[in-house]
């Protein structure tokens, strides 16, 4: 998708639809006064005769409005406040997206980038318009042997008040455009199901992206090369399975060749059955979405690379499959990891913080000032905030305050739990140096428990995104989440 920046009379812009915002109670902005002026006053007439009330994200959808040259004229309700909040503003955005997509409009301008909003400027607001409409239009028909019909849209035009920031803008039509992109590839890659998404699949992918940003190194680790480095806790995982693990690691030297990079660590589960511990067969195609972690992290590569921002960035991706299988691991059995400590392996649909322990082992070596990772590791999680928020645990509380803030302005939001020693007895083993379940009871939180053990050396960071990464039920799908509260992380260390 296309984005421009012209200003200039609206009502003689000619499109395929022009989008306006009108307050409730008839309240009309800069621009539907300036196309109501046009049409001599048809506008309000419409507006009064269809009982438009104008609440946030209501929508009309007017053809031919006399004295305009757009052939549709959508106008949404931006509710009583003439200043939004930054939730309004995305949910008013969500609903043009869906009236625009639902008609044939290819080329459009949008007047909506001069509606303010609390606390934000010009260019968040054009990375909102951008990101909303490119994500608005994500359909995935790779699997159908029919054609399928998806939005036509391919240019959206940003109207700029007088006096804007042009560069601003265009600089936050940029990101919005480039984040929506990043979670286009993430959505592809967790969409896909389990028999072509496989661990080697990642890792071609991931590969492939060094064609488009040669700046980027992408480097594969093969089973041998896992076993060299003692990464038990892996391998014990992928035993079950015929497909051959992969540790993938991405590496972004857009900053000072000295300065320590930040890790950004991804669950890459390309299916996980549970293991001998198997998991129940209801909703169980939903797990091939285990690897949403690590198709977070290509996917923000990809954005960071994109954008060129001036930082070192470190991706790795542990991927592999959890299977029940003779070969398979058993529950007792206890496994040594890389960092050398044991662990008596008593649930082996407790995989995900297996992989990541010694992934994060593994990420040591780039001497990391701060490590995120990013997991769908427990149905705890989700049963604990529910779809809405993406679990936050971390053992430092600047991290943590960062990532909470980046949600916010992203509007992809995290809600921390704590951290307490108190929860690392319920690991106690009788047989290892720790186990890999601890009971029922706060189970999110015992899962973090277990990964902290793996990252006493460095800034770290936990986002459990069990409950947002996909959505269920008729709606299934990727959300390419917490996508765009990452690159908010990152594009605030660039500024900060
Ligand atoms: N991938 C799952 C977590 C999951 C389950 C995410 C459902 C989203 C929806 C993870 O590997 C897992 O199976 N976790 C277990 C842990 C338990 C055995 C301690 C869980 O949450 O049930
Ligand atoms: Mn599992
Ligand atoms: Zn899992």
């Amino acid at each position: 998708m296309n984005f421009v920046i012209h200003s200039g009379s609206l009502d003689k812009k000619r499109s395929d639809c022009l989008i306006i915002g009108v307050y409730e109670r008839q309240k009309l902005s800069p621009s539907a006064k300036e196309i109501d002026q046009a049409s001599d006053g048809f506008l309000t007439k419409l507006l009064k005769r269809e009982h438009f009330k104008a609440k946030e994200g209501d929508t009309l959808l007017l053809h031919q409005l006399p004295g305009c040259r757009a052939d549709r004229v959508l106008v949404v309700g931006l509710g009583d406040a003439l200043e939004l909040s930054a939730k309004q503003y995305c949910k008013i955005l969500g609903s043009a997206v869906k009236a625009v997509t639902a008609t044939p409009s290819q080329k459009i301008v949008c007047a909506l980038l001069e509606t303010q909003v609390a606390t934000y400027d010009e260019r968040w607001r054009a990375r909102q318009i951008a990101l909303a409409f490119a994500d608005g239009c994500y359909r995935f028909t790779a699997l159908k042997s029919e054609p399928q019909e998806v939005p036509a849209l391919a240019q959206v035009e940003l109207h700029p008040q007088e006096g804007a920031q042009k560069a601003a803008i265009e600089q936050g039509a940029r990101e919005g455009k480039a984040i929506a992109e990043g979670m286009k590839l993430a959505k592809d890659l967790a969409n896909l199901p389990g028999n072509i998404c496989t661990p080697s699949y990642l890792a071609e992918q991931a590969l492939k992206l060094t064609e488009r940003y040669p700046k980027l190194k992408v480097t594969v680790l093969e089973e041998a090369d896992m076993s060299k480095l003692g990464m038990g806790a892996i391998l014990a995982v992928s035993r079950g399975s015929r497909q051959p693990p992969k540790l993938i690691v991405l590496e972004y030297p857009g900053g000072k060749t000295k300065e320590s990079p930040i890790a950004l660590v991804g669950k890459g589960l390309t299916f996980d059955a549970g293991g001998i511990s198997l998991k129940r067969a209801e909703n169980m195609d939903e797990m091939k979405y285990d690897m949403c972690g690590g198709a977070t992290v290509i996917g923000t590569l990809q954005a960071v690379a994109e954008l060129g921002l001036p930082l070192n960035l470190v991706g790795v991706i542990p991927a592999c499959e959890n299977l029940p299988d003779g070969n398979a691991v058993k529950p007792g059995d206890v496994v040594k990891t890389m960092a050398g400590k044991t662990v008596e392996i008593l649930n082996t649909d407790a995989e995900g913080r297996l992989i990541l322990g010694d992934a994060l082992t593994y990420t040591q070596r780039f001497a990391p000032k701060a490590v995120i990772d990013i997991a769908t590791l427990t149905g705890a999680c989700l049963i604990a905030l529910g779809r809405h928020a993406t679990g936050l645990l971390a053992n430092d509380d600047e991290l943590a305050n960062a990532l909470l803030k980046a949600g916010e302005i992203s509007q992809d939001r995290a809600w921390r739990l704590p951290l307490w020693e108190e929860y690392q007895e319920q690991l106690k083993s009788n047989f290892a140096d720790f186990a890999n379940v601890g009971g029922r009871e706060g189970g999110a939180i015992t899962a973090a428990a277990f990964l902290s053990r793996f990252a006493d050396k460095f800034s770290w960071a936990h986002l459990d995104i069990a409950g947002t990464a996909w959505t269920s039920g008729r709606d299934k799908g990727a959300t390419g989440r917490p996508i765009p509260l990452l690159v908010q992380f990152l594009l605030d260390q660039v500024a900060g």
